[in-house]
C-alpha cells in the first residue's frame, strides 16, 4: 500500500521523540534491567502487577532511535493487560522480527506492526527486542541484568 511505510516511519518518530511511560515508577513492584552489549544502550524497565494484571509500565534509558520507539509502544501495548496477554504480544512480536516466513498475528500485534521493516536488518533486531527481553525478565522476577546476546 503506498504511503505506508511513510505512516510507519511517522509513528516510529512519534514513538522516539515523544517517547510514552519514559520515567522511574516509583511503585513498581517488578523491574528490569536490560542492556545491548553491541552498542553499550541499556534500558531499565517498570512494572507494577497486581492480580496477574499489569496495572502500570514505563521505561527509562538511553537508546538508539528503534530501541526507544520499541520500548515506549511496548508499555503502550501492556499497560492494563494480564501478564498472560502481554506474553502473547512478545509471542507475537519475536515471531515477526525472527521467523519472516510465519504467519503474523495482527490483531496481536496492532500498532507494534510499524517495527517490520525491522526484520531486514539484523543488527537492529537487537535494537527492537531489548525491551522486550527486558520486559520478560521483570516479569519472570529475574534480578540479574539481560542482554541481547
Ligand atoms: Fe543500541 Fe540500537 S544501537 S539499541
Amino acid at each position: 500500500m503506498p504511503g505506508l511505510n511513510d505512516l510507519y516511519q511517522e509513528i516510529l518518530l512519534d514513538h522516539n521523540s515523544k517517547p510514552r511511560n519514559y520515567r522511574k515508577l516509583e511503585e513498581a513492584n517488578r523491574s528490569a534491567d536490560g542492556y545491548n552489549p553491541l552498542c553499550g544502550d541499556q534500558i531499565q524497565l517498570y512494572l507494577k502487577v497486581e492480580d496477574d494484571k499489569i496495572i502500570d509500565v514505563a521505561f527509562q534509558g538511553t537508546g538508539c532511535a528503534i530501541s526507544r520507539a520499541s520500548a515506549s509502544m511496548l508499555t503502550q501495548s501492556v499497560k492494563g493487560q494480564s501478564v498472560e496477554r502481554a506474553q502473547e504480544i512478545f509471542d507475537a512480536f519475536h515471531t515477526m522480527l525472527t521467523e519472516p516466513d510465519a504467519e503474523l498475528d495482527y490483531d496481536t500485534l496492532d500498532d507494534l506492526e510499524c517495527l517490520a521493516g525491522v526484520s531486514e536488518f539484523p543488527t537492529r533486531i537487537k535494537c527492537a527486542v531489548l525491551a522486550w527481553h527486558t520486559l520478560r525478565a521483570a516479569l519472570d522476577g529475574k534480578t540479574e541484568d539481560v542482554t541481547t546476546e
